[in-house]
């Protein structure tokens, strides 16, 4: 499994990339908003800093319009994914975007049948929300089983991005699950660092060898 990082925090995204990790990035509108900055603007400077798909959302609910940003976005760099919401108009956009050549991200996914639909649109990512669905009382790892078996079933090419990540055990059930890629906030990339044995461990060393060199390093 692959990670991206979902933000469009460029300073996030330059210290993930940093760890040496991440495969891409994910925005969204929201994501975007909170940097306050200009869209376009901030979509360049994150290629600049990872070299891997960087998905950018489109703002229209008509195919025509969303085809229309999706070209203007895929201009600016080869990486660019366009992020498109599944709905019928987001389908259309999706075939459109295939034949021309443009990689999609259908996004908002809550159903194995949402996400075959947009498979056979010509998706290159299908983005499974598993978070909001736990919000909401439903099982969502279950779905991202269930998307991974439709398309083994079929041999479908689209890859499952496990998004609307809240926490490390997410990570860890979406890995069982067979999801292709993972995109995770900083946060929760940094949590899955972190084990108390690890910094115990550490302390306990450090305590030995200042014992040996009476506190030299
Ligand atoms: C996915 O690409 C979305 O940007 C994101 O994972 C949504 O997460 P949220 O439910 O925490 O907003």
């Amino acid at each position: 499994m692959l990670f991206f990082i979902d933000t469009a925090n460029v300073d996030e995204i330059r210290a993930a990339n940093s760890l040496g990790v991440i495969s891409g990035v994910t925005t969204n509108p929201s994501l975007i908003a909170k940097e306050g900055r200009d869209f376009a603007e901030v979509v360049r400077e994150i290629v600049s800093i990872v070299d891997g798909p960087i998905s950018a959302e489109v703002i229209s609910l008509e195919a025509g319009e969303m085809l229309r940003e999706a070209e203007e976005l895929a201009a600016i760099h080869s990486n660019i994914v366009i992020k498109i919401p599944m709905t019928p108009e987001g389908l259309k956009a999706t075939r459109a975007c295939y034949e021309k050549g443009i990689k999609t991200n259908v996004t908002l996914v809550f159903s194995a049948n949402q996400a075959l639909l947009a498979a056979r649109a010509g998706a290159t990512y299908v983005s499974p929300f598993v978070g909001r669905l736990d919000d909401i009382g439903h099982d969502g790892i279950g779905l991202i089983y269930d998307i991974i078996e439709i398309f083994d079933n079929y041999n479908l090419e689209t890859q499952v991005i496990s998004a609307s990540i809240r926490h490390p055990l997410h990570v860890l059930q979406s890995a069982k699950a067979g999801a292709h890629i993972a995109t995770v906030p900083y946060k929760v990339l940094l949590q899955m660092t972190k084990h108390p044995l690890t910094d115990k461990g550490i302390d306990a060393f450090l305590t030995d060898w200042a014992k040996l060199t009476g506190g030299k390093a």
